[in-house]
């Protein structure tokens, strides 16, 4: 136990934190393309937050939960999405009181007691957007394209984007008649998810991943031909935007969605070659959820990036940068008297701003050179006891192979003149 973490967590190690770096960089560059500003949630919250926002009979608020009391008897749930926290911080924080709409993007983990396999983990990591207050489906359009943008910029093709829309509370009761009256005699033939689904949120019967039941929604109502008009004028203006921006899309009458708070858009980025978890990305509209939280009727959409997906598609396709850790000067002491002169070396090195590292272990002067090769340092300054005699440093340059005997007063800036070559 002591040497394995918890099932379904990963460690970021250092040979691929850079491909994590490069990810975030490129999200950053895109919101700010896109005028989206970060916000920082805490990773609990109370899990009443979760229960109001995500919906009671949501499979991740009946079984996906972290959840634990604490120390103060508070109940307290690790944050399975970031969606309801952000909505939370924009009424605890009056963003509202701001320019509008609220233009809000995140990066970091989330946490769900699911089955881990590859592309689904307990501890994951989402890139999201959260834009509030604007009603109409121009802002629909600009978070998709927000999406696509991004998934592009890595480089990623093969992309499919499904939209759907599920109405609102005018129009939904009437579609969820419908379901039932079609499901009606199909209901013992559904697996026991979907059994009590049938009486509490029939649409979600609709994505059930159960071979059987998606068998038996065959030729089932579309939630599309059931809208009203505000939610069909709505679903019409985004298809003509996504066209209008050259944004291809799907539509997909059965996308519904794991989370209650959807309203009209809801949308999905399939990578498909990711199999069982190719969904990188799901998002939506979600008209509903800030006065469910207590706020004003307010609109709202947004979506999640799964990072993780992400990565394994930019793996897939061959499309993850060279990480660089190469470093410019590798200080290589001879003995223990030089150990001295070398640290005093590396700290000058250092705060001129050269990436520089030394040997901490002693080696011989044969393998320093090999591990200031494979690092790969630009530049070996070799101090044995004749340098340190003559108060001179020997600079081997690891690139050409020529080796100089330079002053030590002189060396820091010729170093810095040489990177500037
Ligand atoms: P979600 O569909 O639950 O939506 O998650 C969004 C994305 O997070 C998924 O498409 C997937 O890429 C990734 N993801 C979800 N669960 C896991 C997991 N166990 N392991 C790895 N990746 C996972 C939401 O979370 C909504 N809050 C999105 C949203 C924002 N809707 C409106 N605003």
């Amino acid at each position: 136990m002591l040497t394995t973490g918890p099932r379904g967590t990963k460690d970021i190690l250092p040979d691929t934190s850079g491909h994590w770096q490069y990810v975030e960089k490129t999200i950053r560059e895109v919101c700010r393309n896109f005028a989206y500003h970060e916000i920082r949630t805490p990773i609990f919250e109370h899990t009443e937050l979760f229960l109001r926002g995500i919906g009671e009979t949501t499979d991740i608020v009946e079984k996906e939960m972290y959840t634990f009391t604490d120390r103060g008897k508070r109940n307290i749930t690790l944050r399975p999405e970031n969606t309801a926290s952000v909505v939370r911080s924009y009424l605890e924080n009056k963003l509202y009181a701001g320019p509008q709409p609220t233009k809000l993007f995140y990066i970091g983990p989330m946490f769900r007691y699911d089955r881990p396999q590859a592309g689904r983990y307990r501890q994951f990591h989402q890139f999201g957007i959260e834009a509030i207050g604007a009603h109409g489906p121009t802002i629909d359009a600009e978070i998709i394209s927000l999406a696509v943008e991004l998934l592009n910029k890595l480089g990623l093709n093969e992309l499919k984007l499904l939209i759907n829309s599920v109405g609102c509370p005018e129009c939904r009761p009437v579609y969820r008649t419908k379901l039932q009256e079609f499901f009606r005699d199909k209901v013992s033939h559904l697996c026991s998810d979907c059994q009590s689904r049938y009486d509490r949120n029939p649409m979600r019967i609709l994505d059930c991943k159960n071979e059987t039941c998606a068998e038996h929604s065959q030729g089932a109502p579309h939630m599309v031909d059931c809208l009203c008009s505000d939610c069909s004028n709505h679903f019409t203006g985004l298809k003509d935007l996504l066209t209008a921006a050259g944004i291809s899309f799907v539509l997909n009458p059965r996308l519904v969605r794991g989370l209650d708070y959807y309203t009209k858009t809801a949308f999905e980025i399939q990578y498909s070659p990711l199999g069982a978890q190719s969904a990188v990305c799901g998002g939506g509209r979600y008209d509903g959820l800030i006065a469910e939280c207590g706020g004003q009727p307010t609109p709202g959409i947004g979506f999640a990036i799964g990072i993780e997906r992400v990565l394994l598609a930019l793996e897939k396709q061959e499309l993850l940068p060279f990480i660089n850790n190469a470093i410019d000067v590798f200080v290589a002491p001879l003995g223990a008297e030089t150990q001295a002169a070398s640290f005093e070396l590396l700290t000058e090195l250092r705060h001129a701003g050269i990436a520089a590292d030394m040997d901490f272990m002693n080696r011989s002067l044969k393998a320093q050179m090999k591990y200031a090769n494979k690092y790969p340092a630009k530049f070996v300054a070799l101090i044995g006891q004749d340098e340190l005699a003559q108060n001179k440093v020997m600079l081997k340059n690891m690139e050409t192979g020529s080796q100089n005997l330079i002053d030590r007063a002189e060396l820091v800036h010729m170093i810095i003149e040489e990177m500037e070559k």
